[in-house]
Protein backbone atom coordinates (compact mmCIF):
# COMPACT_ATOMS: atom_id res chain seq x y z
CA UNK A 1 0.00 0.00 0.00
CA UNK A 2 0.60 3.51 -0.17
CA UNK A 3 0.02 5.95 1.89
CA UNK A 4 -0.24 9.58 2.00
CA UNK A 5 -0.27 12.06 5.34
CA UNK A 6 -0.90 15.37 5.47
CA UNK A 7 0.32 17.92 7.93
CA UNK A 8 4.38 18.72 9.49
CA UNK A 9 3.90 18.92 13.11
CA UNK A 10 4.60 15.86 15.96
CA UNK A 11 0.99 14.68 15.86
CA UNK A 12 1.82 13.94 11.83
CA UNK A 13 5.41 12.19 12.63
CA UNK A 14 3.79 9.74 14.92
CA UNK A 15 1.10 8.78 12.20
CA UNK A 16 4.07 8.92 9.75
CA UNK A 17 5.80 6.61 11.98
CA UNK A 18 3.04 4.08 12.74
CA UNK A 19 2.31 3.54 8.81
CA UNK A 20 6.18 3.37 8.35
CA UNK A 21 6.01 -0.05 10.56
CA UNK A 22 3.38 -1.37 8.74
CA UNK A 23 4.09 -4.76 6.79
CA UNK A 24 1.30 -4.07 4.23
CA UNK A 25 3.31 -0.39 3.53
CA UNK A 26 5.08 0.25 0.69
CA UNK A 27 5.56 4.11 0.77
CA UNK A 28 4.24 6.45 3.54
CA UNK A 29 4.40 10.23 1.87
CA UNK A 30 3.83 12.96 4.17
CA UNK A 31 2.74 16.45 2.52
CA UNK A 32 4.59 19.06 3.36
CA UNK A 33 6.25 17.11 6.52
CA UNK A 34 9.07 17.53 8.06
CA UNK A 35 13.20 17.28 8.21
CA UNK A 36 12.60 14.59 11.13
CA UNK A 37 10.42 12.80 9.20
CA UNK A 38 12.96 12.33 6.74
CA UNK A 39 13.71 8.27 7.31
CA UNK A 40 10.24 7.51 7.42
CA UNK A 41 8.73 9.22 5.01
CA UNK A 42 9.13 10.55 1.56
CA UNK A 43 8.01 14.08 2.05
CA UNK A 44 6.35 16.21 -0.89
CA UNK A 45 6.48 19.79 -0.94
CA UNK A 46 2.62 20.35 -1.08
CA UNK A 47 0.97 23.00 1.37
CA UNK A 48 -1.51 21.00 3.31
CA UNK A 49 -4.43 23.59 1.94
CA UNK A 50 -3.57 23.02 -2.13
CA UNK A 51 -6.44 20.54 -2.00
CA UNK A 52 -5.76 19.91 -6.34
CA UNK A 53 -2.56 19.62 -6.03
CA UNK A 54 -2.67 16.94 -3.26
CA UNK A 55 -5.56 15.42 -5.12
CA UNK A 56 -3.74 15.28 -8.19
CA UNK A 57 -0.39 13.97 -6.39
CA UNK A 58 -2.59 11.07 -5.47
CA UNK A 59 -3.89 9.86 -8.35
CA UNK A 60 0.02 10.18 -10.14
CA UNK A 61 1.35 8.16 -7.54
CA UNK A 62 -1.47 5.78 -6.99
CA UNK A 63 -1.76 6.23 -3.46
CA UNK A 64 -4.56 3.67 -1.49
CA UNK A 65 -5.37 6.53 1.05
CA UNK A 66 -4.96 9.89 2.79
CA UNK A 67 -4.92 10.72 6.26
CA UNK A 68 -5.64 14.05 7.92
CA UNK A 69 -3.29 15.32 10.79
CA UNK A 70 -4.43 18.95 11.38
CA UNK A 71 -7.68 20.60 11.79
CA UNK A 72 -7.42 23.26 9.24
CA UNK A 73 -7.91 21.49 5.84
CA UNK A 74 -10.46 19.11 7.14
CA UNK A 75 -12.49 22.66 8.15
CA UNK A 76 -11.55 23.55 4.76
CA UNK A 77 -13.53 20.65 3.49
CA UNK A 78 -10.78 18.88 2.12
CA UNK A 79 -12.46 15.48 3.21
CA UNK A 80 -15.80 17.11 0.85
CA UNK A 81 -12.90 17.77 -2.39
CA UNK A 82 -11.51 14.10 -2.47
CA UNK A 83 -15.11 12.41 -2.13
CA UNK A 84 -15.81 14.67 -5.35
CA UNK A 85 -12.37 13.32 -6.82
CA UNK A 86 -13.55 8.96 -5.77
CA UNK A 87 -10.08 9.04 -3.80
CA UNK A 88 -9.94 7.59 -0.01
CA UNK A 89 -9.51 9.63 2.68
CA UNK A 90 -10.07 9.07 6.33
CA UNK A 91 -11.52 12.27 7.87
CA UNK A 92 -14.48 14.30 8.78
CA UNK A 93 -16.68 16.64 6.13
CA UNK A 94 -16.42 20.26 6.44
CA UNK A 95 -19.77 19.89 8.22
CA UNK A 96 -18.79 17.39 10.68
CA UNK A 97 -15.60 19.21 11.43
CA UNK A 98 -17.63 21.97 12.83
CA UNK A 99 -17.49 19.84 16.02
CA UNK A 100 -14.33 21.03 16.64
CA UNK A 101 -14.04 24.29 14.42
CA UNK A 102 -17.13 25.89 15.85
CA UNK A 103 -17.89 25.83 20.01
CA UNK A 104 -21.32 27.01 19.47
CA UNK A 105 -21.81 24.32 17.32
CA UNK A 106 -20.45 21.60 19.51
CA UNK A 107 -22.06 22.93 22.76
CA UNK A 108 -25.66 23.46 20.99
CA UNK A 109 -25.10 19.38 19.76
CA UNK A 110 -24.74 18.40 23.49
CA UNK A 111 -27.58 20.38 24.81
CA UNK A 112 -29.93 19.10 22.51
CA UNK A 113 -28.32 15.42 22.70
CA UNK A 114 -28.16 16.15 26.53
CA UNK A 115 -24.33 15.53 26.73
CA UNK A 116 -22.76 16.19 29.71
CA UNK A 117 -20.54 19.48 29.35
CA UNK A 118 -20.15 22.73 31.46
CA UNK A 119 -23.44 25.01 31.43
CA UNK A 120 -22.22 28.21 28.85
CA UNK A 121 -23.58 30.84 26.69
CA UNK A 122 -22.91 32.70 23.97
CA UNK A 123 -22.07 36.31 23.09
CA UNK A 124 -20.72 38.42 20.42
CA UNK A 125 -20.91 41.80 22.67
CA UNK A 126 -18.77 42.80 25.25
CA UNK A 127 -21.52 44.33 27.65
CA UNK A 128 -24.09 41.52 27.93
CA UNK A 129 -20.47 39.07 28.60
CA UNK A 130 -19.30 41.45 31.04
CA UNK A 131 -22.79 40.95 33.00
CA UNK A 132 -22.50 37.62 32.98
CA UNK A 133 -19.13 37.33 34.00
CA UNK A 134 -20.29 39.79 36.95
CA UNK A 135 -23.32 37.69 37.40
CA UNK A 136 -21.56 34.46 37.38
CA UNK A 137 -18.18 35.43 39.47
CA UNK A 138 -14.64 33.75 39.32
CA UNK A 139 -13.46 30.83 38.38
CA UNK A 140 -14.97 30.93 35.06
CA UNK A 141 -13.71 29.99 31.28
CA UNK A 142 -13.80 32.41 28.52
CA UNK A 143 -13.26 30.80 25.14
CA UNK A 144 -12.87 31.90 21.28
CA UNK A 145 -15.22 30.29 19.34
CA UNK A 146 -13.37 29.19 16.02
CA UNK A 147 -9.96 27.70 15.99
CA UNK A 148 -7.17 29.01 17.84
CA UNK A 149 -4.31 26.14 17.78
CA UNK A 150 -5.54 25.53 21.80
CA UNK A 151 -5.01 28.85 22.62
CA UNK A 152 -8.15 31.01 22.69
CA UNK A 153 -9.22 29.40 26.07
CA UNK A 154 -8.63 31.49 29.26
CA UNK A 155 -9.59 29.90 32.45
CA UNK A 156 -9.76 32.91 34.60
CA UNK A 157 -9.38 33.11 38.46
CA UNK A 158 -10.45 36.31 38.85
CA UNK A 159 -13.59 38.79 37.69
CA UNK A 160 -10.78 41.07 36.34
CA UNK A 161 -8.90 38.37 34.21
CA UNK A 162 -12.05 37.34 33.05
CA UNK A 163 -13.79 41.09 32.18
CA UNK A 164 -9.84 41.31 29.60
CA UNK A 165 -9.97 38.29 28.28
CA UNK A 166 -13.49 39.20 26.75
CA UNK A 167 -12.46 42.76 25.92
CA UNK A 168 -9.28 41.10 23.93
CA UNK A 169 -11.45 38.96 22.02
CA UNK A 170 -14.77 40.98 21.15
CA UNK A 171 -13.50 44.59 21.36
CA UNK A 172 -9.39 44.31 20.48
CA UNK A 173 -9.69 41.13 18.08
CA UNK A 174 -6.75 39.78 19.68
CA UNK A 175 -7.59 36.36 18.34
CA UNK A 176 -8.82 37.17 14.71
CA UNK A 177 -12.22 36.43 13.30
CA UNK A 178 -12.01 33.08 15.99
CA UNK A 179 -12.47 35.53 18.95
CA UNK A 180 -15.43 37.51 17.11
CA UNK A 181 -17.92 34.97 19.14
CA UNK A 182 -16.98 33.98 22.44
CA UNK A 183 -18.22 31.12 24.87
CA UNK A 184 -18.14 31.49 28.13
CA UNK A 185 -18.31 28.93 30.50
CA UNK A 186 -18.65 26.92 33.73
CA UNK A 187 -15.62 26.01 35.39
CA UNK A 188 -15.26 22.42 35.98
CA UNK A 189 -12.76 21.08 38.85
CA UNK A 190 -11.20 17.24 37.94
CA UNK A 191 -8.77 15.73 36.59
CA UNK A 192 -8.73 16.00 32.69
CA UNK A 193 -8.11 12.86 30.20
CA UNK A 194 -8.36 12.79 26.77
CA UNK A 195 -10.89 10.85 24.79
CA UNK A 196 -10.13 9.70 20.97
CA UNK A 197 -11.98 6.70 18.92
CA UNK A 198 -11.58 6.35 15.22
CA UNK A 199 -14.99 6.29 13.91
CA UNK A 200 -16.22 5.51 10.69
CA UNK A 201 -20.00 4.95 9.07
CA UNK A 202 -21.38 4.56 12.18
CA UNK A 203 -18.53 2.42 13.66
CA UNK A 204 -16.30 3.65 17.22
CA UNK A 205 -12.84 1.93 17.90
CA UNK A 206 -12.19 3.53 21.45
CA UNK A 207 -7.94 4.35 21.77
CA UNK A 208 -6.61 4.22 25.01
CA UNK A 209 -7.06 7.40 27.15
CA UNK A 210 -4.36 9.63 27.77
CA UNK A 211 -3.45 12.80 29.24
CA UNK A 212 -2.04 16.12 28.17
CA UNK A 213 -0.65 19.22 29.89
CA UNK A 214 -1.88 21.95 28.32
CA UNK A 215 -0.01 24.64 30.50
CA UNK A 216 3.63 25.82 29.92
CA UNK A 217 5.64 25.50 33.01
CA UNK A 218 6.31 23.15 35.87
CA UNK A 219 3.02 22.57 38.17
CA UNK A 220 0.40 23.34 35.68
CA UNK A 221 1.54 26.90 35.98
CA UNK A 222 2.11 29.50 33.36
CA UNK A 223 -0.03 30.25 30.15
CA UNK A 224 -2.07 27.73 28.37
CA UNK A 225 -0.18 25.64 24.83
CA UNK A 226 -0.91 23.65 22.39
CA UNK A 227 0.15 21.06 24.99
CA UNK A 228 3.29 20.38 27.11
CA UNK A 229 3.51 16.65 27.66
CA UNK A 230 1.57 13.17 27.94
CA UNK A 231 1.41 9.66 28.51
CA UNK A 232 -1.18 6.90 28.41
CA UNK A 233 -2.59 5.07 30.10
CA UNK A 234 -3.84 7.31 32.83
CA UNK A 235 -4.20 5.29 36.22
CA UNK A 236 -5.96 7.49 37.97
CA UNK A 237 -8.82 7.69 35.93
CA UNK A 238 -10.78 4.04 37.04
CA UNK A 239 -11.75 1.92 34.06
CA UNK A 240 -15.77 2.05 34.78
CA UNK A 241 -15.09 6.02 34.30
CA UNK A 242 -13.91 4.74 30.83
CA UNK A 243 -16.75 3.13 29.67
CA UNK A 244 -19.05 5.45 31.10
CA UNK A 245 -17.56 8.18 28.54
CA UNK A 246 -18.21 5.74 26.26
CA UNK A 247 -21.84 5.18 26.38
CA UNK A 248 -22.75 8.48 27.63
CA UNK A 249 -20.30 10.96 25.51
CA UNK A 250 -18.62 9.12 22.49
CA UNK A 251 -21.61 6.95 21.42
CA UNK A 252 -24.14 9.66 21.80
CA UNK A 253 -21.81 12.31 20.07
CA UNK A 254 -21.43 9.76 16.81
CA UNK A 255 -25.54 8.94 17.05
CA UNK A 256 -26.34 12.89 17.40
CA UNK A 257 -24.01 13.86 14.21
CA UNK A 258 -25.56 11.08 12.45
CA UNK A 259 -29.14 12.42 13.49
CA UNK A 260 -27.89 15.79 12.44
CA UNK A 261 -27.36 14.54 9.32
CA UNK A 262 -23.43 14.84 9.38
CA UNK A 263 -22.41 12.30 10.18
CA UNK A 264 -18.52 11.44 11.53
CA UNK A 265 -16.23 9.86 10.48
CA UNK A 266 -12.40 10.25 11.36
CA UNK A 267 -10.85 10.80 14.36
CA UNK A 268 -13.35 12.12 17.54
CA UNK A 269 -11.45 13.72 20.55
CA UNK A 270 -13.38 14.00 23.35
CA UNK A 271 -11.21 16.66 25.90
CA UNK A 272 -13.05 15.13 29.20
CA UNK A 273 -12.84 16.33 32.88
CA UNK A 274 -13.71 14.16 35.97
CA UNK A 275 -16.25 16.23 37.75
CA UNK A 276 -17.63 15.39 41.11
CA UNK A 277 -21.11 14.40 38.79
CA UNK A 278 -19.07 12.15 36.56
CA UNK A 279 -17.21 12.59 32.97
CA UNK A 280 -18.32 16.06 31.06
CA UNK A 281 -17.23 17.50 28.12
CA UNK A 282 -14.78 20.24 27.65
CA UNK A 283 -14.38 19.92 23.86
CA UNK A 284 -14.68 17.96 20.84
CA UNK A 285 -11.89 18.24 18.64
CA UNK A 286 -11.91 16.21 14.33
CA UNK A 287 -8.68 14.96 14.49
CA UNK A 288 -6.23 13.59 16.93
CA UNK A 289 -4.52 15.36 19.58
CA UNK A 290 -1.12 16.65 19.83
CA UNK A 291 1.09 15.28 21.97
CA UNK A 292 -1.60 12.51 22.87
CA UNK A 293 -1.39 10.75 19.53
CA UNK A 294 3.36 10.44 20.06
CA UNK A 295 1.83 8.02 23.20
CA UNK A 296 -1.42 6.69 22.10
CA UNK A 297 -0.82 5.63 18.47
CA UNK A 298 2.94 3.60 19.49
CA UNK A 299 0.67 1.46 21.83
CA UNK A 300 -1.43 0.36 18.75
CA UNK A 301 -0.46 -3.28 18.62
CA UNK A 302 -2.61 -4.24 15.74
CA UNK A 303 -1.27 -2.92 11.81
CA UNK A 304 -2.39 0.29 11.62
CA UNK A 305 -2.27 0.78 7.69
CA UNK A 306 -4.20 -2.32 7.29
CA UNK A 307 -6.77 -1.12 10.19
CA UNK A 308 -7.64 2.48 8.36
CA UNK A 309 -7.95 0.82 4.87
CA UNK A 310 -10.42 -2.05 6.38
CA UNK A 311 -12.57 0.61 7.87
CA UNK A 312 -12.34 3.05 5.04
CA UNK A 313 -13.57 0.09 2.32
CA UNK A 314 -16.38 -0.45 4.82
CA UNK A 315 -15.36 -3.41 6.59
CA UNK A 316 -14.67 -3.92 9.81
CA UNK A 317 -11.95 -4.90 12.31
CA UNK A 318 -10.96 -5.97 16.09
CA UNK A 319 -8.15 -3.53 17.56
CA UNK A 320 -5.43 -4.42 19.38
CA UNK A 321 -3.79 -2.29 22.33
CA UNK A 322 -0.67 -2.89 23.86
CA UNK A 323 -0.10 -2.66 27.75
CA UNK A 324 2.56 -0.64 28.01
CA UNK A 325 2.53 2.90 29.20
CA UNK A 326 4.47 5.82 26.94
CA UNK A 327 5.36 9.17 28.45
CA UNK A 328 6.35 11.96 26.21
CA UNK A 329 7.88 15.57 26.82
CA UNK A 330 7.48 18.25 24.73
CA UNK A 331 10.73 20.39 23.91
CA UNK A 332 10.08 24.16 23.09
CA UNK A 333 11.74 27.11 22.24
CA UNK A 334 12.36 29.64 24.92
CA UNK A 335 9.51 32.18 24.63
CA UNK A 336 6.60 29.40 23.83
CA UNK A 337 3.56 29.87 23.62
CA UNK A 338 4.75 33.67 22.77
CA UNK A 339 6.86 34.81 19.88
CA UNK A 340 9.89 32.34 19.65
CA UNK A 341 13.57 32.79 17.63
CA UNK A 342 14.19 29.99 15.31
CA UNK A 343 17.68 28.67 13.98
CA UNK A 344 19.40 27.43 17.08
CA UNK A 345 20.62 24.36 17.20
CA UNK A 346 19.51 21.40 19.15
CA UNK A 347 22.07 18.95 20.85
CA UNK A 348 22.97 15.94 18.86
CA UNK A 349 19.89 14.14 19.24
CA UNK A 350 21.77 10.72 18.19
CA UNK A 351 23.09 10.42 21.97
CA UNK A 352 19.91 9.79 22.92
CA UNK A 353 19.17 6.08 24.09
CA UNK A 354 16.18 4.10 24.22
CA UNK A 355 13.76 7.08 23.54
CA UNK A 356 11.62 7.94 20.36
CA UNK A 357 12.24 11.57 19.39
CA UNK A 358 8.87 12.87 17.15
CA UNK A 359 9.96 15.94 15.17
CA UNK A 360 7.10 19.19 14.93
CA UNK A 361 9.39 22.36 14.78
CA UNK A 362 12.90 21.56 13.70
CA UNK A 363 14.68 22.00 10.11
CA UNK A 364 17.72 19.97 9.00
CA UNK A 365 21.03 22.28 8.47
CA UNK A 366 24.34 20.75 7.44
CA UNK A 367 25.73 20.23 11.37
CA UNK A 368 22.24 18.90 12.56
CA UNK A 369 19.39 19.84 13.43
CA UNK A 370 18.03 23.18 14.62
CA UNK A 371 14.63 24.63 16.04
CA UNK A 372 11.55 26.27 13.38
CA UNK A 373 8.80 26.48 15.58
CA UNK A 374 7.47 26.97 18.93
CA UNK A 375 7.15 23.19 19.92
CA UNK A 376 10.24 21.44 18.85
CA UNK A 377 10.18 17.70 19.76
CA UNK A 378 9.08 15.21 21.87
CA UNK A 379 11.16 12.57 23.54
CA UNK A 380 8.76 9.77 24.87
CA UNK A 381 10.05 6.54 26.11
CA UNK A 382 8.04 2.71 26.78
CA UNK A 383 7.80 1.36 30.37
CA UNK A 384 5.85 -0.92 32.70
CA UNK A 385 4.50 1.68 34.72
CA UNK A 386 3.52 5.70 33.80
CA UNK A 387 6.74 5.76 36.67
CA UNK A 388 8.94 4.03 35.13
CA UNK A 389 8.63 5.58 31.54
CA UNK A 390 9.08 9.05 33.14
CA UNK A 391 12.48 8.14 34.29
CA UNK A 392 13.32 6.79 31.36
CA UNK A 393 12.72 9.73 29.24
CA UNK A 394 14.11 12.37 32.28
CA UNK A 395 17.17 10.44 32.08
CA UNK A 396 17.66 10.86 28.52
CA UNK A 397 16.93 14.54 28.52
CA UNK A 398 19.10 14.97 31.26
CA UNK A 399 21.86 13.98 29.48
CA UNK A 400 21.91 16.77 26.74
CA UNK A 401 22.27 20.72 27.28
CA UNK A 402 19.41 22.06 25.73
CA UNK A 403 20.63 25.76 25.46
CA UNK A 404 17.73 28.23 23.84
CA UNK A 405 15.04 25.35 24.22
CA UNK A 406 13.18 24.36 27.44
CA UNK A 407 10.33 21.62 28.88
CA UNK A 408 8.40 20.60 32.05
CA UNK A 409 10.38 18.63 34.43
CA UNK A 410 7.51 17.41 35.91
CA UNK A 411 5.03 15.54 33.17
CA UNK A 412 3.36 12.67 35.09
CA UNK A 413 3.12 14.16 37.85
CA UNK A 414 -0.56 13.05 38.42
CA UNK A 415 -0.11 9.98 37.87
CA UNK A 416 2.54 9.32 39.82
CA UNK A 417 0.62 10.76 42.76
CA UNK A 418 -2.23 7.95 42.51
P1 LIG B 1 -9.62 23.61 25.39
O1 LIG B 1 -8.82 24.31 24.34
O2 LIG B 1 -11.09 23.80 25.28
O3 LIG B 1 -9.19 22.18 25.57
O4 LIG B 1 -9.18 24.25 26.77
C1 LIG B 1 -7.83 24.28 27.17
C2 LIG B 1 -7.72 23.92 28.62
O5 LIG B 1 -8.46 24.84 29.42
C3 LIG B 1 -8.33 22.56 28.95
O6 LIG B 1 -7.45 21.51 28.73
C4 LIG B 1 -8.64 22.73 30.43
O7 LIG B 1 -7.50 22.54 31.22
C5 LIG B 1 -9.05 24.15 30.51
N1 LIG B 1 -10.52 24.27 30.44
C6 LIG B 1 -11.27 24.41 29.34
N2 LIG B 1 -12.58 24.46 29.65
C7 LIG B 1 -12.66 24.35 30.99
C8 LIG B 1 -13.75 24.35 31.94
N3 LIG B 1 -15.02 24.52 31.55
N4 LIG B 1 -13.45 24.22 33.23
C9 LIG B 1 -12.16 24.09 33.64
N5 LIG B 1 -11.10 24.09 32.82
C10 LIG B 1 -11.33 24.23 31.50
N1 LIG C 1 -3.41 18.34 23.00
C1 LIG C 1 -4.65 18.95 22.79
C2 LIG C 1 -5.07 19.06 21.41
O1 LIG C 1 -4.49 18.48 20.50
O2 LIG C 1 -6.05 19.74 21.16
Amino acid sequence: MKVLVIGRGGREHAIVRQFSRSSAVERVYAAPGNDGMETEAELVAIDEMDFSALADFVEANEINFTFVGPEQPLAEGIVDFFHERNLLIFGPSKAAAQIEGSKAFAKELMKKYEIPTAAYETFTEAEPAIAFIRKHGAPIVIKADGLAAGKGVVVAMTEGEAIAAVTDMLEDAKFGSSGSKVVIEEFLAGEEFSFMSFVQDGGIYPMPISQDHKRAYDGDRGPNTGGMGAYSPVPQIPESVVSETFERIVQPAVEAMQKEGTPFNGILYAGIILTEDGPKVIEFNARFGDPETQVVLPRMASDFAEFIHAILGGGDYSLEWDERAILGVVVASEGYPGAVEKGHALPDLSELQGVEITHAGTKREKNGFVGNGGRVLLVSAAGTSIQDAQENVYKQLGRLQWNQFFFRSDIGWRAKQS
